[in-house]
C-alpha cells in the first residue's frame, strides 16, 4: 500500500485539512452528530452499573439484537453465541480475522483500490496480498481474472461490499461468482460490510450472509461506527460460522478480550429497533445527490455512486497534476480537502480520480461546491 512518509493518506489530509482551515470531505466521518437518542441510552447504561469486564464475545443481549437484525435484513438464523463477536471497531475485526487465519506465507487475494487496513495486516501476519485490480472507470470485477489469482497458497479473498473508495456494490451474481470460486476450497472470504446500510437507487445490499454456502466459508464485518454517525465508539462486529468464530475469538481473547461495557448494554436497547436502519439510505443518498447537483455546472465530473458516503469525481478537465499533488492544491487554493485514488493501489495508479464524503452538514457541502466550482 503506497503511503505518504508512513503516515495514511487520509492522517495526511486531514492534517493538512486542519492546518489550511478548510472545509474536509477527505476523511470518512460524518460532521454532524450522532442521535439525542442514542447518547441518551449509552448516558443511561453509563449511570446503571454496567462498567464492568463483558462477556469476551459481547453483550449477550447485543449480540442477540444483531441476531434479529440479521434474520429481518438478511433471512439468515444465526446463534448469538456461536456465529457473533463484538469487535473494538470493523478495523479490529479485519485485523483479527486475518490473523486468525494467515500464517506465513499465505496469500490473500485483496481488490483494488482497496482500503488501507487490508495490506498491511496481511504482512504482520506473515502473509502476501495478491492484488487484483477493478479498473478505471467502471470499476467491475472479472470473476474469471480474479479466478486466474487463485493458487495452493491462496487462503483468504477480501471483499469490501459496498466498496470503499468507488461506491460500487457488488450484484447477486458477484456473490455468485465468488461462491462458485471458493467452493471445494479452503480459501476464507472476508467481507466487509461496514457501509451495510449504505445503498442508493432501490438496490439490495447482497451481504454474503444471504447465501448459505458462502457464509458457510466467510466472515462478515459490520462497523456501528458508520451506521450510527459514531466514528469515533471504534465498536463493531463479525458474523461467521461457528469454525471460523472459535478460531477469531482465539486470537480476540489476547489482543482485546472484550469490548467496553456500557455502550454495548446500550446499543442493545438501542438496536431493538432496526427499523431505524431503514432511513440510512435515502438520507445518504440526499447528500449524494445534494453534492452532485451542486457540482454540475463544474468541471468535476462525478463515476456512479451506489452505496458508502463517498463518491468518486474525475478532474481531468481541470488538470494534469498527479492526484497526490492535486489533492494537496485543492486544500492550499480553495480549501477543500479529499482523498487522492492512487494511495488506494499497490502501483500508485493515478486515474485524475478523487473521492469525495458526503457525510456532512448541508451548509458544510454548500461552502464545498461553492468553492469546488471555482475551479476550471
Ligand atoms: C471499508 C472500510 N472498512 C473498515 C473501516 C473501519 O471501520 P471502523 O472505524 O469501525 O474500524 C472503514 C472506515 O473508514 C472502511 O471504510
Amino acid at each position: 500500500m503506497a503511503n505518504l512518509n508512513n503516515t495514511t493518506i487520509f492522517s495526511v489530509m486531514s492534517a493538512l485539512s486542519t492546518q489550511y482551515n478548510a472545509i474536509n470531505l477527505g476523511q470518512g466521518f460524518p460532521d454532524f452528530d450522532c442521535t439525542t437518542s442514542l447518547k441518551d441510552e449509552v448516558k443511561k447504561s453509563l449511570y446503571s452499573n454496567q462498567n464492568q469486564y463483558s462477556p469476551m464475545t459481547g453483550n449477550f443481549e447485543l449480540k442477540q439484537s444483531i441476531a434479529d437484525k440479521i434474520a429481518i435484513y438478511h433471512h439468515n438464523v444465526v446463534d448469538p453465541n456461536k456465529h457473533i463477536c463484538i469487535t473494538a471497531g470493523a478495523t479490529q475485526a479485519i485485523f483479527t480475522s486475518i490473523l486468525s487465519i494467515i500464517s506465513k506465507d499465505d496469500e490473500v487475494i485483496i481488490i483494488e483500490p482497496a482500503y488501507d487496513s487490508y495490506a498491511p495486516s496481511i504482512r504482520i501476519a506473515g502473509g502476501i496480498p495478491i492484488s487484483y485490480k477493478m479498473k478505471y472507470p467502471k470499476y467491475q470485477i472479472d470473476w474469471d481474472e480474479l479466478e486466474s489469482l487463485v493458487s495452493e497458497k491462496t487462503k483468504m479473498i477480501i471483499i469490501n461490499n459496498p466498496h470503499n473508495p468507488t461506491g460500487k456494490i457488488l450484484t447477486k451474481s458477484d456473490l455468485l461468482n465468488l461462491q462458485r470460486i471458493v467452493s471445494d476450497t479452503k480459501i476464507t472470504v472476508l467481507s466487509d460490510e461496514v457501509y451495510e446500510h449504505l445503498i442508493f437507487d432501490n438496490n439490495q445490499h447482497e451481504s454474503v450472509l444471504r447465501f448459505p454456502e458462502l457464509f458457510n466459508q466467510s466472515i462478515a464485518i459490520f462497523s456501528f461506527g458508520k451506521t450510527l454517525h459514531a466514528t469515533g465508539w471504534k465498536i463493531g462486529y463479525c458474523v461467521g460460522p461457528e469454525h471460523l468464530i472459535n478460531q477469531f475469538n482465539k486470537i480476540h481473547q489476547w489482543n482485546v478480550f472484550s469490548v467496553n461495557s456500557f455502550v454495548q448494554h446500550a446499543l442493545a436497547q438501542y438496536l431493538k429497533e432496526p427499523e431505524k436502519f431503514n432511513k440510512l439510505s435515502s438520507f445518504f443518498e440526499q447528500k449524494r445527490n445534494y453534492l452532485a447537483d451542486g457540482l454540475n455546472e463544474s468541471h468535476l465530473k462525478p463515476l456512479p455512486s451506489l452505496g458508502t458516503y463517498f463518491q468518486l469525481y474525475d478532474y481531468s478537465e481541470i488538470s494534469q497534476q498527479n492526484d497526490i499533488e492535486f489533492c494537496k492544491s485543492l486544500v492550499k487554493k480553495i480549501g477543500v480537502a479529499s482523498i487522492p485514488l492512487s494511495p488506494f493501489y499497490s502501483d500508485s495508479e493515478d486515474n485524475k480520480v478523487i473521492r469525495l464524503c458526503f457525510a456532512k452538514k448541508q451548509e458544510t457541502l454548500d461552502k464545498a461546491i461553492e468553492r469546488l466550482k471555482m475551479l476550471n
